[in-house]
């Protein structure tokens, strides 16, 4: 266990959920490089731990501490910041990346494994923004990066619980950058496309198409962050869809997602 009263750094501190793999692991790599001490949380105390170590070799000082915990706990987001207030460290960055998707027949879905996604994609991200938010408020500086999707424009037929809480996602985060951008507290909704990570194990192949890195989207994530944008769609042939998407009637954009998911 870190020795709280030897480790006072005036470095900002990122929280990043999910970061034992793909996206949120490359953001914990890309926040490092910015000079954020962190705070990574997962289910994988190993990969953290592995991302920690690295962390730590290649970027002198850095502080990063690891909270192994399960997100889709309803009790997970306030144990993660009562851990974070007894490590004595003040979130400057949320990043809630944790997510996964399921994928299938409706009817064949088990239902536990959807609540599970709706408390993941959805509750938690909610959960930990409220724990976060008010101290960055009162400073006046900080933000919120929440993980949406190019599957929030849209409905998404056979992955319709996880297009839904990524239009959630979607909407939280633009409605709440408009309370709170002009008190100096920006909150972004980064969505990406199809992008190279372990998801699709868990969800469905990757739809044909350009397929993007896991530091495109970061990088993307990262400039629309420091712009002070309430959203950004990684990528621009996933802008394009966007755009003719946003073109076409609803019912049309409906269709065309469900032939590209249909099992
Ligand atoms: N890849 C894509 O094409 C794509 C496209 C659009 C949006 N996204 C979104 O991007 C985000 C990151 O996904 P990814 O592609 O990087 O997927 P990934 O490689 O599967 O990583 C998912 C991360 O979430 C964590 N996680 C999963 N369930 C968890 C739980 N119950 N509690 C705590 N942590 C949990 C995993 O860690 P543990 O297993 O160690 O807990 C892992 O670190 C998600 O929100 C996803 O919806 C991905």
């Amino acid at each position: 266990m870190t020795n709280i009263a030897a480790v006072s750094s005036s470095r900002p501190v990122a929280l990043i959920t999910g970061a034992s793999a793909g996206i949120g692991f490359a953001f914990a790599q890309a926040l490092a490089e910015r000079g954020y001490d962190l705070i990574v949380t997962a289910r994988r105390r190993e990969r953290l731990e592995e991302l920690a170590a690295g962390l730590r070799a290649k970027h002198a000082g850095i502080r990063v501490e690891i909270i192994v915990a399960d997100l889709a706990g309803a009790a997970a987001p306030e144990q993660i910041a009562a851990e974070i207030a007894r490590l004595g460290m003040d979130v400057e960055l949320l990043v809630n990346n944790a997510g996964f998707g399921t994928h299938g027949r409706f009817e064949s879905i088990a239902p536990a494994r959807e609540q599970e996604e709706i408390a993941l994609n959805v509750a938690a991200l909610v959960a930990l923004t409220h724990a976060f938010l008010p101290a960055m408020l009162e400073r006046g500086h900080g933000g919120v990066i929440n993980i949406a999707s190019t599957a929030a424009f849209q409905p998404v037929p056979w992955m319709s619980v996880y297009g839904a809480s990524k239009a959630f996602v979607r909407s939280f985060s633009e409605a709440l950058h408009e309370e709170v951008h002009a008190r100096g507290v920006r909150v972004l909704a980064l969505c990406p496309g199809p992008t190279a990570t372990e998801f699709f194990d868990t969800a469905v192949a990757p739809p044909r198409g350009p397929i993007r890195t896991v530091r495109d989207v970061v990088a993307t994530g990262l400039r629309a962050y420091e712009k002070g944008a309430p959203v950004a769609i990684d990528g621009p042939s996933n802008q394009i869809m966007i755009r003719l998407a946003s073109l076409m009637p609803r019912r049309w954009t409906t269709k065309i997602a469900g032939r590209i998911m249909h099992p």
